[in-house]
């Protein structure tokens, strides 16, 4: 591939420089979004091809290529950034880059925030529930857009569990660039005008922390936390056997976790530590309780559900992991088909094990057993655990993060009023 023909110009609304300009004046094509080519100037002798199935621009693209013809691609704000340069580099090619603002650099200037401790999401061709668990687990987050996944869905996902404020930012550096404020309860009803960058930030916490990292946390800094950091009282994990409960959960940065049978809450607890959304679902009042303080003792994002499963699961979003630490084979069931991942339980007593394998297993999970003896050491005795996981298998149809097979995904957004939390 010729590289140095190929050119990719960022567009932020800003005046063209004057290399842009020259490099446009010798382009044989030009290949962008219709409002991108109707803003810059085009030689009446080029070709132009319109962005919108991205392989046929990509075969235009080295169609002249081939022939030596310059080609310049416009593309919104920064290209490397969620941008045309990906696919363009896929393609073999080595494009000189002429970035612009990204719109989520400006989108945060326009709300005059700080943005190193921002999280940065895409709904633009991806599933929005990542981009909202993203959004219930963090303070801060920018997500990027697209037609029917844009502010009002976003809203109608998040409200009312997660209090946020939200800036809209409408087609940002173009003529009818519109800033707005706005909470998700109205967010969900008004019409919004595409292309837009949502801020999604909680208003307790806009100004963040100073780090030093951009983004996303890292993960913690440990895990398998010591049970004393659960405060006083019984635990139904303890660390040694948390540790292959976060294993096999592998919680993450737009996941849902939940943590059915929650006790002291522990489990999602470390799973909010990991950047996941976290729900702890509890029918005992007073665990709830507990629970709620020892989210407040690790400053992690967790929602409380109280009520007893599998009925109180109904009004939960779709988790991508589930840990069951309390119910028979019929919480393990219900968990396991909804669960897009896989399952984690925890038994005292060996022989409910092959009772809970058979639950994951009618869901079509894969299973797995281990039995797990760890004691201090010069500990008399040890009481052995059972772990017993379910995992859907990728590869089986309907399986991994789509959802078990014949099922559509969807985010139940109303609980029972007396129930639940702030997610
Ligand atoms: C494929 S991403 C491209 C992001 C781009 N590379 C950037 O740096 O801004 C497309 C999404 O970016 C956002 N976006 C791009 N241009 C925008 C603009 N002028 N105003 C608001 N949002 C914009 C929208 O969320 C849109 O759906």
């Amino acid at each position: 591939m010729n590289t140095h023909l190929l050119t990719v110009l960022g567009h932020d609304g800003s005046p063209l420089s004057a290399e842009a300009r020259e490099l446009l004046g010798r382009a044989a094509l030009v290949v962008g979004g219709a409002r991108h080519l109707a803003a810059v100037p085009i030689p009446a002798s080029a070709r132009t091809v319109v962005m919108g199935e991205l392989r046929t621009a990509l075969d235009a693209i080295d169609a002249d290529l081939e022939k030596d013809r310059n080609v310049v691609v416009v593309a919104s704000g920064d290209p490397g950034f969620f941008g045309i340069v990906r696919a363009l580099r896929e393609r073999g090619h080595r494009p000189r880059v002429l970035p612009a603002l990204s719109s989520v650099a400006q989108a945060f200037a326009r709300a005059g925030l700080p943005w190193d401790d921002a999280l940065v999401v895409s709904a633009h061709g991806r599933e929005l529930r990542r981009a909202v668990n993203a959004c219930r687990a963090h303070p801060k987050v920018a997500v990027l857009t697209a037609p029917g996944a844009g502010p009002a869905a976003l809203a109608r996902e998040l409200f009312p569990q997660t209090p946020r404020t939200f800036v809209v930012c409408e087609n940002l550096g173009g003529p009818d660039e519109r800033v707005v404020h706005v909470r998700p309860a109205e967010a969900s009803t008004r019409p919004w005008r595409d292309p837009n960058v949502v801020l999604v930030l909680d208003p307790r916490r806009q100004t963040g922390e100073r780090g030093w990292v951009a983004g996303a946390r890292p993960g913690p800094s440990g895990w398998a936390l010591p049970d004393a950091a659960f405060g006083p009282g019984p635990l139904g994990t303890f660390a040694e056997v948390r540790a292959l409960v976060l294993a096999r959960l592998g919680p993450s940065v737009g996941d849902m976790v939940w943590d059915v049978g929650a006790g002291a809450g522990e489990v999602a607890i470390e799973c909010a530590r990991f950047g996941a959304a976290a729900v702890a679902v509890e029918r005992d009042l007073a665990s709830c309780e507990r629970i709620r303080g020892n989210v407040r003792a690790h400053r992690v994002k967790v929602a409380v559900s109280r009520g007893t499963a599998p009925a109180v699961l109904d009004h939960l979003p779709e988790p991508d992991a589930v840990f069951v630490g309390g119910g028979g084979p019929e919480v393990a069931r219900a968990c396991a088909a909804r669960a897009l991942r896989g399952v984690v339980a925890v038994l005292r007593e060996s022989g409910r094990v092959r009772a809970a394998e058979a639950a994951l297993k009618k869901e079509s999970l894969v299973t797995g057993v281990v039995r797990l003896d760890a004691a201090p050491f010069g500990a008399n005795e040890s009481e052995p655990v059972f772990v017993v996981w379910g995992e859907r298998n990728a590869a089986t149809p309907g399986g991994g993060r789509t959802g078990p097979s014949g099922r559509t995904v969807v985010t139940i957004r109303q609980r029972p009023s007396g129930e639940g939390s702030v997610l």
